[in-house]
């Protein structure tokens, strides 16, 4: 079974469908950079132990980023995933748990990276949106793409509906990664991604998008 740490900022949405979903994994503990995080109480409720350290309580960022990273590798964990974690992570944490981080972010990447996903895709008028599992690397939202899911942007949305509907992919698209990484349907390794029939099998009727290699 593949052992999981989640980092978390805030509500956690997908720290839930990560929960709920679990089934080639198990998450370890969630750690979060925010103790007053809604989604630690989730965690909490489900019997799956927390961390979390403030700026102030860690005394600097860097003593903050140090208590959270040795926290998570004293773990043993074989994968962390961001979910919704909103600082930068370290080259040196990353280097630490190369290619064994992974991060949802709310867009089609490369589109979009950074911030405001959603208004910046109705500003530009693209017709499709949705969201990107990929690998973390020290350059933001640039890591190598595991997989995505779309949606149509229709002329009639706003932030929140389209905020709405890319969520609820993610809440599908999340915990389908993590799973078949577990089953070993999804291999990472130096930097790149590679799968069975399987995980194609299971994207397609899914309709998740796996990238061309
Ligand atoms: C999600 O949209 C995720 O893609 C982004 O931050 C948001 C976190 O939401 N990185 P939640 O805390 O999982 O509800």
């Amino acid at each position: 079974m593949l052992k999981a740490a989640c980092f978390i900022s805030g509500r956690g949405s997908n720290l839930r469908s990560l929960i709920a979903g679990a089934q080639h994994y198990k998450i370890l503990a969630v750690l979060s950079d925010n103790p007053e995080a809604k989604g630690l109480e989730y965690a909490r409720s489900e019997n799956i132990p927390t961390y979390a350290i403030s700026k102030t309580e860690a005394g600097s960022l860097a003593a903050q980023k140090s208590a959270l990273y040795n926290h998570a590798a004293s773990l043993k964990p074989d994968i962390i995933l961001l979910a919704g974690y909103m600082q930068i992570v370290s080259a040196s944490f990353i280097d630490q748990f190369k290619d064994r981080i992974i991060n949802i972010h709310p867009s089609l990447l490369p589109n979009f990276p950074g911030l405001n996903t959603h208004q910046r895709a109705i500003s530009s008028g693209v017709k499709e949106h949705g969201c990107t599992v990929h690998v973390v690397i020290p350059e933001v939202d640039s890591g190598t793409i595991i997989a995505q899911a779309a949606c149509q942007v229709v002329q009639e949305d706003n932030v929140k509906t389209l905020t709405d509907r890319v969520l609820e992919l993610e809440h599908k698209l999340y915990p389908w990664v993590v799973n078949c990484i577990g089953s070993g349907d999804i291999k990472l390794k130096s930097g790149k991604i590679s799968f069975n029939q399987q995980a194609k099998i299971l994207a397609d009727k899914s309709g998740f998008l796996l990238p061309q290699i």
